[in-house]
């Protein structure tokens, strides 16, 4: 069976334990790992690595798609093993590492990774470690349920090492869709003209001697951290329900909308979910990550195709999926990141972003990363790529988050991943402020209106009414913009008359 796996028999003497594949990379090295949002990632060489790392200090610089699961980050980071990482984690031991200066953490727009590493603007990566399915006859490499960044890294590495992983379906060989864009300024078209266009090749092709070590694991990916949909994430899907069939209703979408693209998350998965209860019917989606919601939609009948670059579900999703990714596959497709989050390819799908905001602001400038400013959640991921690019940008979160002591919406927000040139649309709880074709003035209004909770809108209200007196385009009251983080910061809420809200 294990031939099935390991197709090349010139690779069979590649074969290793995990140490000794960690034991290629050496302290300074830039390590590029496969793995996006906990799916797909090499599962033993990293953990190696780490045990090495507490009895003989390294330090690497780690590259990945998106963030790692079976806890990877944070042994990595317990071993203090990373002095840089990029593009983006989602790991609480790694987020402190980050916020208290000792890995430096850059956070990028996931389709640019590895536009940067082709074009020498990143220095190169030394060492891929990507996890496979199987790997062909002619050393190419099957990658299993992500692709993130992994197709790069491995044709960019001098050395790669592979992790064959039995627990993953062979079934997945076929899922994968590998297509690397030309060197600029002569690159072609990428032919992507449809969800379900399929452009490149089902393996990572790379010459086989590159591949200078197997090892052969038996674990499976993290389940998705996703939690079950509420009552304020319901009342948001039935928000963004409405508005979407009045778009229907005023003849400027049809009910099969346009390719969907919803961010990670509980609120996103929990909007998608909804749509299992409308009218919509032949959705397609254009995503990055692909959640439970995918599966729920297309059970339902409502979903024909979904690409994606990963599929990161919960336990029991995973196990029905997998089991059955055979019937699955034929309105699957899995893609490199550059690929899934391409702006080409997103400005001419014409998609329906649907992402999380941490904080939003009067006039609609979005914060999705920076808690009080200062301190990295996870990264701004693949949502700028999609923000800017969409054919309509929509930004969801709950109005208030640690039980009332914090509004998210702010007179401004404390750091900006979307300006307000990038967003379209805003739903709460609360209600929908549809953004399009307003200027700063007529958005702070809607946004206070229908966004807002109770609790602070009348102080957001009168924020607003006094910078008004002061005049300009996007009237602000400078001196007390930021004064609802610095009650945070100081005493634990924005406000000290609604800790308790
Ligand atoms: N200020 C301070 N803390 C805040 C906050 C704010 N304005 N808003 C939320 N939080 C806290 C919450 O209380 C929660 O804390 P807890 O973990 O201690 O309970 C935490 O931040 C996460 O918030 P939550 O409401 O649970 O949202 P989420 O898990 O859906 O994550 C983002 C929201 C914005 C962090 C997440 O969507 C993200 O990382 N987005 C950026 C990447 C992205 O959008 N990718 C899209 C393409 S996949």
């Amino acid at each position: 069976m294990f031939k099935d796996r390991l197709r090349s028999a010139k690779l069979r003497d590649r074969i290793v334990d995990a140490e000794d594949a960690a034991a290629l990379i050496r302290d300074g090295m830039t390590v590029g790992m496969s793995g996006f949002t906990r799916a797909g990632e090499a599962k033993a060489v990293p953990l190696a690595l780490a045990e090495r790392a507490r009895r003989d200090p390294l330090k690497i610089t780690l590259m990945t798609g998106a963030s790692l699961g079976n806890n990877l980050d944070k042994t990595l980071a317990e071993a203090h093993a990373v002095a840089r990482r990029m593009p983006f984690q989602s790991d609480a031991v790694m987020r402190k590492a980050i916020n208290s200066g000792e890995v430096m953490f850059i956070d990028q727009h996931l389709s640019e990774t590895v536009e940067f590493l082709r074009s020498g603007q990143l220095p190169p990566v030394d060492i891929a470690v990507v996890e496979a399915t199987a790997i062909t006859e002619e050393g190419g490499i099957v990658p299993t349920t992500s692709v993130g960044n992994s197709a790069s890294f491995a044709i960019l590495a001098p050395k790669v090492i592979v992790e064959i992983n039995l627990l993953q379906p062979e079934a997945l060989e076929g899922l994968h869709d590998i297509y690397i864009p030309t060197k600029r300024p002569t690159r072609e078209v990428i032919p992507v003209v449809a969800p379900e266009s399929r452009i490149g090749q089902p393996f990572i092709p790379i010459p086989p001697e590159k591949i200078a070590a197997i090892v052969v694991t038996q674990s499976s990916d993290s389940p998705s951290t996703v939690e079950p949909a509420d009552a304020e994430t319901a009342a948001i899907a039935g928000h963004l329900t409405e508005f979407l069939m009045n778009e229907v209703r005023r003849g400027r979408l049809t009910e099969k909308l346009l390719p969907l693209q919803a961010g990670i998350g509980t609120i996103a998965n929990a909007v998608l979910q909804g749509f299992a209860d409308t009218p919509f019917h032949d959705l397609t989606m254009y995503s990055e990550v692909l959640q439970d919601s995918t599966f729920d939609l297309m059970d339902a009948g409502k979903l024909n195709f979904a690409s994606g670059s990963s599929l990161t579900l919960s336990t029991e999703k995973h196990r029905r999926v997998l089991a059955d990714i055979e019937r699955y596959k034929a309105r699957l497709v899995l893609r490199p990141q550059e690929i899934s989050n391409h702006p080409e390819v997103i400005r001419r799908l014409g998609i329906i972003a649907i992402n999380t905001a941490l904080e939003l602001d009067i006039y609609g400038n979005v914060n999705s990363t920076h808690v009080g400013g200062t301190h990295m959640m996870n990264g701004i991921g693949g949502s700028g790529d999609f923000a800017r690019n969409a054919y309509m940008s929509i930004f969801v979160t709950k109005s208030l988050a640690k039980e009332g002591a914090i509004s998210r919406v702010v007179p401004m927000v404390s750091h900006v991943d979307h300006t307000e040139h990038d967003v379209d649309i805003l739903v709460t709880e609360i209600g929908l402020a549809d953004l399009r074709g307003l200027a700063p003035r007529e958005r702070a209004r809607v946004i206070i209106d229908n966004c807002v909770h109770p609790k602070y809108r009348d102080v957001l209200a009168d924020y607003y009414r006094r910078a008004v007196l002061r005049g300009g385009h996007t009237p602000h009251l400078i001196e007390e913009a930021l004064a609802w983080h610095d009650n945070l910061r100081r005493i634990g809420r924005m406000l000290p008359e609604t800790g308790d809200a």
